[in-house]
């Protein structure tokens, strides 16, 4: 078979990304701008800041990206773009774009949603081996799903409130440390000890998670400790708060791992940057015998390598929209049984 270029775009969140993936594996480029800069001063993403930023910035990223690829449009087999879920003044930036290449270079367009892109980051690694578990841990998600076929998504346990990436951001913003607070709070970890008490979420037998009572636990452990005048050891806070998170994610993935008897298991999202939660799934997988594939940290957080390696998997199905594709903010991931 010939091999097939697809050009992806991801624009959800704070990031305009552009690249180009060879056959759903072979990374060809990937031009990203981050804006994460421009956000840090507000502590937080402005959605219209960030849609702004991707209008200004998309078209030279794009061309970055077909310049240093050395390919010409017509190399390219499709367009692949992020139409859900994330903000939506940012989708439509990244939607629009696409289209108009579609339409100019006559190539097919394909509608990715953003958490299957966080998932096939991993088919950058390793061919995905079925039926597999992927937890996905993100900003906005927190899932165990079980795939038994390319593309096909079932959702057996997730978040009943806050996401695990926003825990982390709320308790990095009420220690006082910068945006985005995942990375510093896994920076800070790495030498505290877990001397804080904090509850343990959610834990049950069910493959569900509960984030917002450990949240809150921190939150008014340091108002408290505040007010009564007491110096909060961060290192410390953040090596309890960790490892209650850590704890939790990995019993119940592996439970999973084991119930449904499948051949890999996989990470994805942000949240998989983590390196405390890459460690302790590798502890786990080793001592059990288990497969685990995790994306390379670069394709963790948002990019969109992640969104062309998926959309070669929908491309071959023939998986293509016409122009009245549009953004869906809180699309979920479906499941077709086979
Ligand atoms: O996947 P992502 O880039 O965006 C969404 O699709 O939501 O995930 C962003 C989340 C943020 O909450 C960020 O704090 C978290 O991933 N994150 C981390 C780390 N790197 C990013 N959380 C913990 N440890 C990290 N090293
Ligand atoms: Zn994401």
């Amino acid at each position: 078979m010939k091999d097939v270029y697809i050009l992806g775009i991801e624009s959800s969140c704070d990031e305009t990304s552009v690249s180009i993936v060879k056959n759903g594996n072979e990374e060809i480029v990937t031009k990203t701008l981050s804006q994460i800069d421009i956000h840090k001063k507000f502590g937080g993403v402005v959605p219209e800041i960030a849609s702004r930023s991707h209008a200004e910035c998309i078209t030279i990223v794009i061309d970055e990206a077909i310049t240093e690829s050395k390919l010409s449009w017509d190399d390219i087999d499709a367009i692949a773009v992020t139409k859900g879920p994330g903000l939506a003044g940012s989708l439509l930036v990244g939607l629009e774009a696409a289209k108009t290449l579609s339409l100019c270079h006559n190539k097919p367009l394909i509608g990715v949603n953003h958490m299957a892109g966080h998932i096939y980051a991993n088919s950058l690694v390793d061919k995905m081996e079925f039926p597999l578990i992927c937890l996905v841990i993100s900003g906005g998600h927190t899932e165990i799903i079980y795939m038994n076929e390319d593309l096909s998504f079932k959702k057996i346990g997730g978040t009943l409130d806050d996401s695990v990436g926003e825990a982390f951001d709320k308790v990095a913003r009420v220690i006082d440390v910068p945006y985005p607070g995942g990375p510093v709070i896994d920076k800070l970890s790495k030498t505290g000890k877990p001397s804080y008490n904090l509850p343990v979420p959610m834990d049950n037998d069910s493959y569900n998670f509960s984030f917002s009572g450990v949240k809150s636990a921190v939150i008014n452990l340091v108002h408290n400790e505040k007010q009564r005048g007491n110096e909060i050891n961060k290192e410390d806070l953040c090596t309890s708060f960790e490892n209650i998170v850590i704890e939790t994610l990995t019993s119940k993935t592996m439970r999973a791992v084991k119930e449904y008897n499948v051949k890999e298991l996989l990470l994805a999202g942000g949240v998989s940057a983590n390196s405390g939660i890459r460690e302790k799934f590798k502890e786990l997988c080793e001592k059990e015998n288990i497969k685990l594939v995790v994306p390379k940290l670069a394709y963790c957080t948002d990019n969109a390598a992640m969104i062309a390696a998926c959309g070669y998997y929908m491309f071959l199905k023939k998986d293509f929209s016409d122009y009245s594709l549009g953004i869906n903010p809180s699309l979920c991931l479906d499941y077709k049984e086979s």
